[in-house]
């Protein structure tokens, strides 16, 4: 029977490595086709819709709009705020746009069409880095101090689901194991 938690930490490990090197994935801004466009409410806003999502180095945004009334302009902060559209650092204009996120941090989008920014047509995407990642050497399960103390203030609300989640598990294989 000594073999069977080695089962269970075996497949642990295997679950930990699929997590940490899991595909690249495509993310369609708002979530549907037709979603690059003035928002209807705040609630309707890209930004409520990306703070949902969880953006790892190495994923791609698609937008799907109608490239005849459209663009999609990458910008700085600074003319994502003011929504400057003279000095975009990348323009699409295609309608089927991808871009690749290839490194962490944010990322500034605004629409390239006639006044829709100043009317919430923006969207800022934050890509998290890889070293966000529990290591997977970790074998003590943490303390209920380390779990509810304020030391684990978390930095985004993705690293947080991220980090329950692993927490969730470490327990369920300590409860396991003790049975
Ligand atoms: C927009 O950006 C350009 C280039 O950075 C700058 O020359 C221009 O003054 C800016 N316009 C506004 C309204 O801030």
């Amino acid at each position: 029977m000594a073999s069977f938690p080695m089962a269970v930490c075996s497949s642990l490990v295997f679950f930990f490595l699929f997590l940490g090197f899991s595909e690249a994935r495509d993310h369609l801004v708002g979530g549907k086709s037709d979603s690059w466009k003035v928002p209807s409410s705040e609630s309707d806003s890209l930004n409520h819709w990306a703070e949902k999502s969880r953006f790892q180095v190495g994923d791609s945004l698609v937008w799907k709009f109608d490239a005849s009334k459209d663009s999609v302009l990458q910008v700085t902060k600074r003319d994502y705020v003011t929504c400057n559209t003279s000095s975009p650092i990348e323009t699409y204009t295609d309608g089927n746009t991808k871009v690749k996120l290839e490194r962490s941090g944010p990322y500034y989008f605004i629409s390239g069409a006639e006044g829709h920014c100043e009317k919430g047509q923006k969207l800022i995407v934050v890509v998290i880095s890889e070293k966000h990642r529990p290591s997977m050497g970790v074998s003590p399960a943490p303390s209920p101090a380390e779990v509810e103390g304020p030391a684990v203030a978390p930095t985004s609300s993705a690293h947080a689901n991220f980090k329950e989640g692993f927490l969730v598990a470490m327990g369920a294989l300590v409860g396991f194991l003790l049975m």
